[in-house]
Parts: structure tokens; sequence; C-alpha cells
């Protein structure tokens, strides 16, 4: 049976290229995971993504989001094809490599499992190879998203990452992400949600006039959104010089305020997984989906 999304990921275990990996285990219970298929090791697509992935590592880590990738080879061929794919260029800064785990699934087992066979493409010995899935899969280990690349077209991970954001604001707020959406955007106020609850959860937004007359386009700021710490003192005093500045003083003045009252700026966004946000006992229309 193929995984749909919000069903539970099973847990398994299966050799890697950093020694055996239990799946529910190295997670852990507080972080995201993302599981990526490729064909097989020694392929020019597959390096230039685990490369990237390597080098995005960071910013999956900043999500509480652990990477584990899988191609159908031994553990040891993929420790000699991270040689390849570390010299390759695509791991960003030189020091970068692919240290999360990719898994050893030589007998397609995990392949099988999870529907991640291309019948299109197959190997020298005709069988089947992996295509390019991703499942993303929220701290709950249910299913929230995945996407099916054929072995010719390689991902964008960027693309995950945006979906990685989506979804972990959706699950805190009664918002939905627009087209090409990417953080610090507007965001749509769900349809479920009455505009009394929008306004106290979500503050001013604004209703896109359409010609049916029909209110359903409502636009709001990104409610977890956090200011980048570039903010730094001789910062401020250079850029409130500048006219740049003058209209970054609404935006300060907030957060001064904000200090003031006892919140940073991430007091309002509550990225962090088990926070509850500060708006939750306002809540009448029950978003939250977990
Ligand atoms: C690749 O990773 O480059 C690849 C693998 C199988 C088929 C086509 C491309």
């Amino acid at each position: 049976m193929p995984l749909n999304l919000g069903d539970a990921v099973p847990d398994f275990s299966c050799d890697s290229s950093v020694g055996q990996i239990h799946y529910y285990d190295h997670v852990g219970d507080e972080n995201w995971s993302i599981l990526c298929s490729h064909p097989s090791d020694f392929t020019p697509v597959c390096s230039t993504e685990l490369g990237t992935l390597a080098k995005l590592l960071p910013q999956f880590e900043r999500r509480n989001c652990k990477v584990l990738a899988l191609s159908c080879d031994s553990a040891e061929s993929h420790r000699k094809w991270i040689k390849d794919i570390d010299a390759s260029g695509y791991c960003g800064k030189t020091s970068s490599t692919v240290s999360y785990p990719i898994l050893a699934d030589e007998e397609r087992a995990l392949a099988v499992k999870f529907g991640m066979l291309d019948p299109e493409e197959k190997d020298e010995k005709g069988q089947p190879l992996t295509c390019r899935a991703v499942f993303i899969v929220d701290d709950h280990k249910k299913l929230r998203a995945t996407i099916l690349y054929p072995a010719t077209t390689g991902r964008n991970f960027y693309e995950i990452l945006r979906v990685v954001d989506s979804l972990q604001l959706t699950d805190e707020y009664p918002v939905a992400t627009p087209a090409n959406w990417e953080r610090g955007e507007k965001v749509c106020v769900t349809p479920s949600t009455p505009d009394e609850v929008a306004q106290v959860v979500l503050g001013d937004f604004s209703v896109v006039k359409v010609p049916s007359g029909k209110k359903y386009l409502r636009l709001s700021k990104d409610p977890g959104y956090k200011t980048p710490k570039v903010l730094k003192r001789g910062m401020v005093e250079t850029i409130l010089g500048t006219e740049y500045g003058a209209k970054l003083l609404p935006t300060l003045g907030r957060m001064v305020v904000a200090f003031a009252l006892g919140f940073s700026s991430s007091s309002f966004a509550s990225s962090k997984k088990k926070e509850k946000p500060v708006h939750t006992t306002t809540q009448t229309s029950g978003w939250k989906k977990r």
C-alpha cells in the first residue's frame, strides 16, 4: 500500500554511510525529517543533488529537520561515492561534506515499501531504479508532503525548504501559503477562520476585492517571520542614517516596544516546535492540524 499524506511513516532499520540507522531513533521525537531516494551511486544528477543537500544541511537543521538519503547500493559504495561528491564542488564550502546518512537499500526493500521505484528506468541488470522521491515527515512521524520526479530530473531543494517552512507555519497559525510564497511574504487567511479570529491571531489583514464580491482572498503578514539578526548596534546606526533606515523606523519602533514588554519578535513566531503560540488561548476555530 502506498503511503498517503497523513499516514504514519513506519520505522525501519538500515545500514548506511554512517553505520546502522534506526529511523525513529535517528530522527528523535522533536525533529522533522526528509527522506530522499536516488537511482544509484556514482551517477551525475544524484551527485549534484547530494552535494547540494550537504550545502543546505544547516538550513534544514535550522528547521529541526533531519536529512536522510537512500540509494540502492552498499554502504561501502556510498562512502566511496561521498569522496567524489565532496570533491565535486556541489557541497559549497571546501570543508562541507555529505555528513547525513545515505541509506544502503541494496535489496530495494525500503524503495519497494515506500513506493519509490520508477518502472521506466532500469539498471544494467534490468531492475527498476529508484525514482527521485522526497518524503517530508513531521515530528509525529506523519507523512506531510511528497514529491516524485523521474531519474532524469534533479530536484530543487530550495523548494523542499520552502515546503517545510509552509508546513511548520501553517501548523501554528490559521494561514495557508500562496503561490511561490517565501518566508516573510504575505500569507492567506484560511477560509475556515472567521474575520474576528483572524484579527486577534494575525492582526490586520486585507481583503482582495474580486468581481464576485466574495471576501475569500484575505491576506495577512507572515505571522511566523522573525526579523533577521543583522540589526547589530553599529549596523543600526549606519542603517538609520540612510533613506532605507527611515523606512525601517516603524519596524524598529515595534521591536523596541516588544522588548520593553518582554517579548522578542520570535515570541510571536513560535518557531520552536513544542512552544505554543502566545495567542493559543484566543483560538476559537481550531486551526491546528495535529
Ligand atoms: C543520474 O543520477 O544522473 C541519473 C540516474 C539514472 C538515470 C538518469 C540519470
